[in-house]
């Protein structure tokens, strides 16, 4: 495996950190810092070496061994072995890590098997399930040509990395910095650099509600726009949290005053934040201590509002189309 970026300079950006040390130290802790690296160098590596063998059907045996300097997995079936080795990892790991290699110089395979830290073990790759692999090379997962805007790997690390993706001539991926880092979200900071004072950096901390939901929707998916009808009965499109946050009657209703960063700081882990602290985000705009449907439940106001939605288990996804649900229907609510 070769690895093109230094350890060193993983997911940190030395030069906003003098003068920006509290989003440096909580950027340097979030998802967002680790949403992809080399696999080697994944802090759950060690988790991933302890892990039991994957199964897929009744056929295909998925061993995967950390043991040596670089990860690898080895498929077997009644005939057949397969080595491969396992390049990079995409996910931070707050929800599940996937790997994905350089096959040649036009493809690259995302493996079927996946690392989910709730499972402390391997499971299917999300949406590979559902296929039906007719040979060992096809069960071990699926290709990927290198540039594609439907299918590349190149929009995979587009969205986990910082800078422009580039493939060398043997398909090597060059990229600016694994993780989405500072300059994903900080436009112009050379000049802001050598002169602070002089020149402001890209904030957009400045757009409008609307704005931040393409800005952000770049990578988390943006709002369905004029003429489309995105199926709200697909379980996967509630991690496209614009999409979902722009139908609600929240944002719609209170003209602008609602956003991505009402309820989350973007250099934070949301783990960081109890549940219960989103209550006092929803009575920002809904004042009465006790709305008429609290009265009888302590629960979070997100509990029934934002219900969590499980796609695949144990992916877990709350839905930003806040409402009024009915039992058990968590994808659309009541109206
Ligand atoms: C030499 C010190 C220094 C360095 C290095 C530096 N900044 Fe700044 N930055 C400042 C100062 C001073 C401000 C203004 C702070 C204020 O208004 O409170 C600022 C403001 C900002 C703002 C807010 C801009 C606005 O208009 O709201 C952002 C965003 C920002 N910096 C990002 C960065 C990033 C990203 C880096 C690294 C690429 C960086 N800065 C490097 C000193 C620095
Ligand atoms: C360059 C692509 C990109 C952009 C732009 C981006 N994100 Fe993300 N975001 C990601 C990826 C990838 C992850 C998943 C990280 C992981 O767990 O591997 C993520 C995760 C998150 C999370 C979950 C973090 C957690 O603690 O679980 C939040 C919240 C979030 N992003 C909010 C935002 C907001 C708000 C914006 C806009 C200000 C934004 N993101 C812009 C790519 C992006
Ligand atoms: C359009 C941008 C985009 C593309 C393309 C993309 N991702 Fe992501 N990815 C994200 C965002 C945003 C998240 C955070 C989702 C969330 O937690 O809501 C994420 C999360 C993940 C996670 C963490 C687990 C999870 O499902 O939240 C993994 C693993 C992952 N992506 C792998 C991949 C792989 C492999 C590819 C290519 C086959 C890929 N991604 C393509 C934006 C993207
Ligand atoms: C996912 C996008 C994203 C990433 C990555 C990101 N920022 Fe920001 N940053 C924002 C947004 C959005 C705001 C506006 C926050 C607000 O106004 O509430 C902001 C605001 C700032 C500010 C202004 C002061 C403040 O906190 O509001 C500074 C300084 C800053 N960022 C520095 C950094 C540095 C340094 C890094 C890398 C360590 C970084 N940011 C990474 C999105 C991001
Ligand atoms: C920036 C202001 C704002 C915030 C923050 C906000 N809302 Fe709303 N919400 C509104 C407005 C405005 C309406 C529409 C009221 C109307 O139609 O009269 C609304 C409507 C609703 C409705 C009725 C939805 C429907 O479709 O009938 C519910 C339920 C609701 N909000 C719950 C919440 C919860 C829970 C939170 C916190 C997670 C929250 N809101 C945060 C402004 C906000
Ligand atoms: C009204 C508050 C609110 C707003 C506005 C909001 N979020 Fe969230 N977000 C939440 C809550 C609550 C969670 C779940 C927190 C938890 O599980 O502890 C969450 C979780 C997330 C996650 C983690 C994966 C998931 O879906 O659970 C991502 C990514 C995310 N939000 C992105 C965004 C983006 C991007 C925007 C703007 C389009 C946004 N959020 C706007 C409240 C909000
Ligand atoms: C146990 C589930 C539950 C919890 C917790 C909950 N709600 Fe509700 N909420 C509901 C239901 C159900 C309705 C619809 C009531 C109806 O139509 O009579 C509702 C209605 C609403 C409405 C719309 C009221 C209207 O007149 O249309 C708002 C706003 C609202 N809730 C805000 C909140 C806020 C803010 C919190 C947290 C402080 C919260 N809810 C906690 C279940 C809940």
């Amino acid at each position: 495996m070769v690895v093109l970026v230094m350890a060193g300079a993983l997911h940190a950006e030395p030069v906003c950190q003098p003068c920006h040390a509290r989003q440096s130290r909580q950027h340097a802790a979030s998802p967002h810092a680790a949403a992809l690296y080399p696999a080697a160098l994944h802090p759950l590596r060690a988790q991933f070496g302890k892990a039991a063998d994957l199964r897929r059907g009744s056929g295909y045996l998925f061993r995967f061994d950390f043991t040596g300097p670089g990860g690898k997995v080895r498929a077997t079936d009644s005939k057949d072995v397969m080595e491969l080795p396992l390049e990079w990892a995409f996910g931070s790991g707050q929800q599940a890590v996937t790997f994905v290699t350089r096959v040649n110089q036009e493809f690259y395979v995302e493996h079927y098997g996946s690392y989910y830290p709730a499972l402390q073990g391997f499971g299917p790759t999300p949406g590979q399930d559902v296929l039906q692999p007719d040979s060992l090379a096809r069960a071990a997962g699926v290709l990927y040509p290198l540039r594609d805007p439907q299918s590349g790997i190149d929009g995979c690390f587009g969205c986990h990395s910082t800078g422009p993706v580039q493939f060398a001539f043997d398909g090597q991926v060059q990229l600016g910095q694994p993780g989405v880092q500072c300059l994903a979200c900080h436009s112009d900071t050379t000049a802001h650099v050598a002169q602070p004072d002089q020149h402001r950096p890209g904030n957009p901390g400045k757009l409008s509600a609307a704005g931040l939901n393409d800005f952000c929707g770049r990578c988390h998916r943006p709002p369905a726009s004029a003429g489309t009808k995105p199926d709200w009965n697909y379980a996967w499109n509630v991690r496209h949290q614009p999409l979902y946050l722009a139908e609600s009657r929240c944002f719609v209703k209170s003209k602008g005053k609602l956003s991505c960063l009402t309820c989350h700081d973007p250099h934070q882990a949301v783990a960081k934040q109890p549940a219960s602290s989103y209550n006092q985000k929803c009575e920002g705009c809904h004042p009465q201590t006790k709305p008429v449907c609290r009265q009888q439940s302590p629960a979070n106001c997100i509990d029934c509002h934002m219900p969590a939605v499980t796609p695949q288990s144990p992916l877990r996804f709350s839905n930003h189309w806040i409402g009024v649900y009915g039992d058990g229907a968590k994808l659309k609510p009541l109206r």
